[in-house]
């Protein structure tokens, strides 16, 4: 019998296990009901009566000498995983503890921050309107008629045949009018929706943000005279304003409002195309029937209404050359905004 041979293999199996769990099925291996041992228990009855008194002896030694291999490297495993258990909770109190990450406003939060403080301190009031519109608020009373193609299915999602999710931030003008006497002074940024098809300049879901400003005597000099003060504040001294006729139903006469831009400062690069000028929005002085519509006397009352796109504004003012980034929710892009703005 290889009586040596399979104790010095056990003692060094049982010797290598790394954890009490090892260990037993090393045991389990040896001394188990289908172990070692207990075949060679069964190899006893193939013997000659007069040889198996020995042979059962070294059977029993061999068990016995495993048996006690395995108590000792249990103890000796156990201390350990003890030792290892008590370390492991150990807690030291006068160590630091983890710092918590800086959460940090999204992007376009940021520039709606920018932008509204600085209508803010001119004295506009910052006001919000609801995202589910009825066609009044959104075209209507905008004095936008039903045949206009902004109206079209294709750039509304209607939720049934009088609501919509409102496509800009103009009825907010109708609502201020309603709920403030003027004289008034109103911002409005936020959310709007367009059926638009999603790529690096358009999404489905963007921001807009609204001004109107009603007092008597309103003209157009005073309107270019915000917006100019507004990209001076946005974007330093040396900005410039500049104003191109355009038609909005809401506004009477319109135009389109373009700054210097932002990388050039109007020499020409490949952000403005060469042009020198960043297109920024819409604007002009409000129509009279917007004014009916909402019940304030156009005889009485004049006023300005401007628009921007917030995501447009962040693009430029960030230099990040993809809209889709504002909307993945992508950490790796938003950690870098963490703190960019001081206001
Ligand atoms: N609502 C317009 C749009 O979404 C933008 C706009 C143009 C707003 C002229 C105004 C305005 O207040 O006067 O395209």
């Amino acid at each position: 019998m290889k009586y040596q041979e399979i104790l010095k293999t056990a003692k060094d199996e049982l010797s290598q296990a790394p954890d009490t769990n090892a260990l037993y099925q090393v045991r389990v291996r040896y001394l188990g009901k289908n172990g070692t041992i207990t075949s060679l228990m069964k190899e006893l009855k193939n013997l000659s009566p007069e040889k198996r008194p020995a042979f059962g002896q070294q059977i029993n030694e061999l068990k016995n000498a495993i048996e006690e291999h395995y108590q000792n490297r249990k103890k000796t495993l156990k201390k350990s995983e003890i030792s290892h258990e008590v370390s492991k909770d150990f807690l030291d109190l006068s160590l630091p503890g983890p710092t918590p990450k800086g959460g940090a406003f999204h992007p376009i939060e940021q520039i709606i921050q920018k932008t509204s403080s600085i209508f803010t301190h001119l004295g506009y009031k910052k006001v919000s309107g609801p995202l589910i519109e009825t066609d009044w608020y959104n075209f209507s009373a905008l004095n936008i008629p039903p045949d206009h193609p902004s109206r079209d299915n294709q750039d509304t999602f209607y939720l049934d045949s009088e609501h919509l999710l409102r496509t800009h931030t103009s009825p907010v003008q109708i609502r201020s009018l309603e709920r403030l006497k003027p004289p008034l002074a109103i911002i409005a940024p936020g959310a709007v929706f367009r059926r638009d098809e999603i790529d690096s300049s358009h999404s489905p879901h963007f921001h807009q943000m609204e001004g109107l400003f009603i007092d008597r005597k309103v003209s157009m000099s005073h309107l270019k005279g915000t917006l100019s003060y507004f990209l001076k504040e946005l974007q330093g001294s040396s900005a410039k304003i500049r104003f191109r006729p355009s038609f909005f139903p809401f506004t009477e006469p319109s135009a389109e409002y373009d700054s210097s831009c932002f990388i050039c400062k109007g020499k020409g690069c490949s952000l403005c195309k060469g042009t020198g000028w960043i297109e920024i929005g819409g604007c002009g002085l409000v129509h009279p029937q917007v004014l009916k519509a909402s019940e304030v006397n156009p005889e009485k009352w004049q006023g300005f209404a401007f628009g921007m796109g917030m995501d447009r504004l962040a693009l430029l003012e960030y230099g990040i050359p993809d809209i889709r980034l504002f909307y993945e929710n992508r950490m790796s892009f938003l950690e870098q905004f963490e703190n960019a703005l001081f206001f």
